[in-house]
């Protein structure tokens, strides 16, 4: 079988109700008296990669557990390909791969032999079952190191053959948590590779606190913080939704306070920052006004935000 064209289901009919591949109604989980996820609703669909971008502490990984049954809500519904994470915990089990944060390969086995391993789990057996586990292992490049023993392997080595065990038993949803977590510049970007190879035949839920993995990979991204939601959006409308901000370098700023002040500012050494949604427009008003009141000015630009600043500003509210 083609390993891009797996099967899986188009929709997921139950009564009369459509459901996404994801469905996350309202979820809340304590932990004790604490608080971890508040209230949070989502849906993925299809063939979606689908971000969930927060600090350390904002609740990504108690989601994943929650979608991949291992950990049970407090409050509210999910659901997995149709079915519900609490009362059909083993449906859901069968649909999804997962990657999680802390390596769970057995370090003493080869690579060939963890993947042999989960694939029988999944009652997979015979020749497709080889087969599956030399499309997995090309999918991440690791053919010629199938069968080295994993502990000889670097971490993104291991992280790539996480991937590869994650899909070896065609999941219709694959749950990656900060899947380049620690690895240097280069293997990050190998590693997104094969994670837009990997959406080609499964639907992709994936955390990161690296604004940068969030735009290059998303669809979508839900921004968390402190257990909640604060923003569901394209990447790039997200960063529409975020100031820009104004830079003038110069001296003599305190002269034109007056309509400095109309905005959210800050001044550090020569430099003014103002900070707007309507940097363009609002640029030659400023300049207009320094240039009356004398205020010398030797450099003037608007810098575009980014993921990040979006992140911030909507951090602080
Ligand atoms: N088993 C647990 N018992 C008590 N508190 C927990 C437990 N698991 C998580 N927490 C708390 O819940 C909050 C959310 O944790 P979670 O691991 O989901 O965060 P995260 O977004 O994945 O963070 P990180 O980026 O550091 O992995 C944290 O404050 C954490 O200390
Ligand atoms: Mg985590």
């Amino acid at each position: 079988m083609d390993p891009y064209t797996a099967p899986f289901c188009e929709s997921y009919l139950f009564g009369d109700k459509v459901f996404s591949v994801i469905e996350v109604e309202r979820l809340v989980k304590d932990f004790g008296r604490f608080r971890a996820v508040d209230d949070v609703s989502f849906e993925v669909e299809k063939g979606e990669i689908f971000g969930i971008l927060g600090p350390n502490g904002a609740g990504k990984t108690t989601i994943i557990m929650i979608l991949a049954t291992l950990l049970k809500p407090t409050k509210g519904r999910a659901f997995v390909a149709g079915h519900d994470v609490v009362k059909e915990a083993s449906k859901v089990r069968k649909k999804i791969g997962v990657v999680f944060q802390e390596t769970t390969l057995d370090l003493e086995l080869t690579a060939r032999e963890n993947l042999d391993f989960h694939a029988r789990l999944y009652g997979m057996k015979g020749k497709e079952k080889e087969r599956r586990i030399s499309e997995v292992l090309e999918l991440v490049e690791l053919n010629e190191k199938a069968d080295v023993v994993v502990k000889k392997f670097s971490g993104g080595m291991k992280r790539r053959l996480e991937i590869a065990r994650g899909l070896i038993h065609f999941p219709e949803v694959l749950l990656l948590d900060e899947p380049t977590l620690g690895l240097d510049a280069i293997t990050r970007r190998k590693i997104w590779d094969y994670i837009m190879k990997a959406r080609k035949e499964t639907t992709i839920v994936l955390n990161t606190n690296y604004i940068e993995e969030a735009e290059k990979l998303c669809d979508r991204v839900a921004i968390m913080n402190r257990g909640r939601i604060i923003a569901i959006d394209d990447p790039k409308n997200l960063v529409d939704l975020a100031e820009s901000v104004i830079v003038l370098e110069g001296t003599g700023f305190d002269r034109m306070m007056d309509v400095v002040e109309r905005y959210r500012y800050s001044i550090s050494g020569n430099a003014l920052r103002i900070y707007t949604k309507n940097g363009s427009e609002i640029l030659p008003e400023i300049i207009s006004s320094a240039v009356r009141k004398g205020v010398e000015i030797k450099s003037a630009r608007i810098e575009r935000p980014t993921l990040e600043d979006v992140f911030v500003q909507m951090a602080k509210k």
